[in-house]
């Protein structure tokens, strides 16, 4: 059977309750935010390791290393939670691709989940430890999870990759016509892709080192030297880990299949121009202007590359005859509407008062009392929870009475 109606049959039949276009720009926005928070996460832990071997008790390194543990162990809790959002539209576009992608590597994405609680759980065990005088060999902890954080990403591209290539299901499948359905084996890794994506971890470190030394600004407890070195470190890791990535995009931009024609793609390149602009510009400005800047300027380039991905996705997809945009709809305006009232008004009002109580609260120390409009906007996240939970209710008995009643 042609592959391509094979692809077409796999969709749920139940179509999707709104235009295909929404879900495809609600993916690539929610994984702008899963990436930056990836490679925040990455790129402090490394550092985190890096500090923690270098320091000698009482340094700037040792106080370094003890922020950046704690920067990463927030950093996976987000980048697991902003994970989950293109991993639902992804599956509602694309669920023919990721579901196959999964079961062809059923072993490995069990592993992920466990791998991932593991390498947590010992990074966790190292920000314990991490402390004034800890001992050096406390540093296995971090070391493994680390490692383990990389083996997910690992994970998380070859699903990605695996996606693109129908073609080869059936090799992987039925590898010389035997059924092997044990998913143990990642079939396919596209090394220049996952390296690149990866190593904007390095200039997302150095973007957040530059708005960190800022944000500390107006604390007594975090000396001027200190926060001088971390914007100077930040300048350096910026500036160099942005032209690192260039090259690997670069080796990425030149294993694309002849007949994709994605080598010359205007947006590929335009991803490699941002990166250089970004570079050229931190170098040029990047001491005088506010530290958050050139972290919005990278959130800029993750926009371009989120985009790069999905017209990939879209290239390789079309020798199969697979596009987005004939997905069967059954227009469902009710449930569209409480997803979007919940996610502006829950995620909007209840997510914006988390991030602004957190945000002022880390400028001050000691203790954080809330000023009047912060207040307001926490009374405010309290009463749009009773709506959303007043209306979730009543929406669902009112379905569930309908149906029974109507039976
Ligand atoms: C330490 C853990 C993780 C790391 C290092 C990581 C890293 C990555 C990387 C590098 C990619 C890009 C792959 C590519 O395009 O080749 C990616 C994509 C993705 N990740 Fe993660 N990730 C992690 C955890 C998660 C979790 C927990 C979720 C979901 C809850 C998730 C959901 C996704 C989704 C949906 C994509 C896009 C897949 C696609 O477009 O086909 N990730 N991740």
């Amino acid at each position: 059977m042609d592959i391509g109606t094979v692809l077409h049959a796999m969709r749920d039949p139940a179509g999707i309750p709104s235009h295909p276009v929404i879900f495809q720009v609600l993916m690539i926005v929610t994984w702008i935010f899963h990436i930056a928070f990836v490679h925040m996460t990455l790129g402090t832990a490394a550092f985190a390791i890096y500090a923690f071997y270098k320091r000698a008790p009482g340094t700037h390194w040792e106080q370094l290393s003890m922020a950046m543990t704690k920067a990463a162990k927030v950093g996976v809790s987000l980048l697991i939670v902003l994970g989950v959002a293109p991993l639902l539209f992804t599956q509602v576009i694309y669920d023919p691709q990721w579901y196959t992608a999964s079961v062809l590597s059923a072993r490995w994405l069990i592993a992920f989940i466990f791998t991932l609680i593991i390498g947590y759980c010992s990074w966790f065990v190292f920000y314990y430890s991490n402390h004034e005088g800890a001992k050096k060999r406390l540093g296995v902890f971090a070391l493994v999870g680390l490692g383990l954080f990389l083996l997910d990403g690992l994970i998380m591209h070859v699903l990605a990759y695996q996606s693109l290539l129908p073609d080869q299901w059936m090799n992987w499948y039925a590898p010389g016509g035997v059924v092997d359905s044990r998913g143990a084996t990642l079939h396919a890794i596209q090394w220049p892709r996952y390296l690149f994506i990866i190593s904007l971890s390095l200039p997302a470190l150095g973007l957040y080192l530059m708005a960190y030394a800022d944000y500390f600004r107006g604390r007594p407890d975090r000396a001027p030297e200190y926060l001088a070195l971390a914007r100077s470190l930040g300048h350096r890791l910026a500036m160099r880990g942005l032209v690192i990535s260039f090259v690997l995009l670069l080796a990425w931009q030149f294993v694309h299949p002849a007949s994709t024609r994605l080598s010359w793609h205007p947006v590929g390149w335009a991803l490699g121009a941002s990166l250089l602009a970004l570079a050229w510009w931190v170098q040029r400005r990047g001491l005088q202007v506010h530290g958050y800047l050139p972290m919005l300027a990278g959130l800029g380039v993750l926009g371009v590359l989120a985009v790069w991905r999905e017209l990939i996705r879209i290239r390789y997809m079309l020798p199969f005859g697979y596009d987005i945009t004939d997905y069967t709809v059954h227009a469902d305006w009710p449930s569209m509407v409480l997803f979007f009232s919940t996610f502006i008004g829950v995620g909007g009002l209840v997510g914006g008062f988390f991030l602004t109580t957190i945000y002022r609260a880390g400028r001050v120390q000691g203790l954080y009392t809330a000023e009047r409009g912060v207040a307001r906007l926490g009374t405010a996240a309290v009463a749009v929870l009773g709506v959303w939970i007043t209306v979730f209710f009543a929406y669902g008995i009112t379905i569930w009475m309908r149906n029974a009643f109507t039976l």
